[in-house]
């Protein structure tokens, strides 16, 4: 798929720092660091990353230390990828366009390269050069949006025990807030504290991801119909088959895009203070609704 260059350079700018931070697949035990690198540098947009990084350069041009949190909201991001695939979970084969993790390195090797990636990330984050204070509110942060409490744990645990019910709005819009966007309003979250931002910009800054996040994962349900397995990388029409509480279910597709399109306006108008400045943060939200995988 086409990004948009500079998010087509921040991706290159990430990968490089993905493969330098992770341990090398020569450290033992062996398996699970050769796991965890098969998965991580499978590929993906790295949106979470450039939503970091981007939201970083917004309150500083040369954020130290933002590229670390960029990482390992990655590694956070691609352990629950390890991790949803699973046959306990959505039992999927295909996932960045490869055999997911569990197909290529058995069952229990997935759960641990998962959970390795999880406490990588916090490594990761707590080594990160940013003053103290600020480092510990970004841990803070996307600890948070990776739990149990409105974070992506408890959406999991939400959608999964959602299958095969009939969907209710709310319960939908809880599982999509959680699942997903409280790590994408994280990732940007925690790229302004990074970045040394002051309490209204952060404030407003999780505004504006947690309307790019959940219109991510309304975007995620209409391609799941829309699109082929081979363009998403994924197994396509799963939602469908697994009886999905998802956008496309309770709303229709047309309505479901009107949704994701009215989120992402509303997440652009939260940039308005920022000007000129925030001008590629407007493209990264705007390209939600234009991206096709
Ligand atoms: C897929 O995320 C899972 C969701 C939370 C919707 P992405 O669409 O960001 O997947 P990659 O990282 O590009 O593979
Ligand atoms: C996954 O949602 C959200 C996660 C926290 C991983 P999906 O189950 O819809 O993600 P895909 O479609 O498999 O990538
Ligand atoms: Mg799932
Ligand atoms: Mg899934
Ligand atoms: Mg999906």
């Amino acid at each position: 798929m086409k990004l948009p260059d500079f998010l087509e350079q921040d991706r290159v700018a990430v990968d490089q720092a993905l493969d330098r931070l992770l341990p090398p697949a020569t450290t033992p035990p062996e398996t699970i660091h050769q796991a965890m690198r098969y998965s991580v540098m499978a590929g993906g947009k790295r949106i979470r990353p450039a939503l970091c990084l981007e939201t970083a350069r917004l309150f500083d041009p040369d954020p130290r230390g933002a590229m670390e949190v960029a990482c390992a909201l990655e590694f956070i991001h691609t352990y629950s990828l390890i991790h949803d695939d699973l046959p306990a979970l959505d039992n999927d084969d295909l996932r960045r366009g490869q055999p997911t993790c569990h197909k290529k390195f058995g069952e229990a090797m997935a759960i641990l390269a998962g959970d390795g990636l999880l406490t990588f990330a916090f490594e990761t984050l707590a080594k990160a050069p940013i003053e103290d204070s600020r480092r510990v509110r970004a841990i803070a942060e996307i600890a948070a949006a990776a739990g149990t409490v409105s974070g992506m744990v408890g959406g999991q645990v939400a959608d999964v025990e959602a299958e095969g019910k009939p969907v209710n709005a709310a319960m939908l819009e809880y599982i999509h807030q959680s699942k997903t966007a409280a790590l994408i309003r994280a990732s940007c979250a925690a790229g302004a504290l990074a970045a040394g931002a002051a309490d209204d910009d952060v404030a407003r800054i999780r505004r504006f991801g947690g309307k790019i996040g959940w219109a991510f994962q309304i975007v995620d349900d209409i391609l799941d119909v829309e699109e082929s397995s081979a363009a998403l990388g994924k197994t396509a029409g799963k939602d469908q088959q697994q009886h999905k509480a998802t956008y496309p279910a309770l709303y229709g597709l047309e309505e479901s895009g009107r949704k994701a399109a009215q989120l992402v306006t509303e997440a652009i108008d939260e940039l308005a203070p920022y000007a000129d400045r925030a001008e590629r943060l407007r493209e990264l939200a705007r390209f939600q609704t234009r991206r096709r995988a």
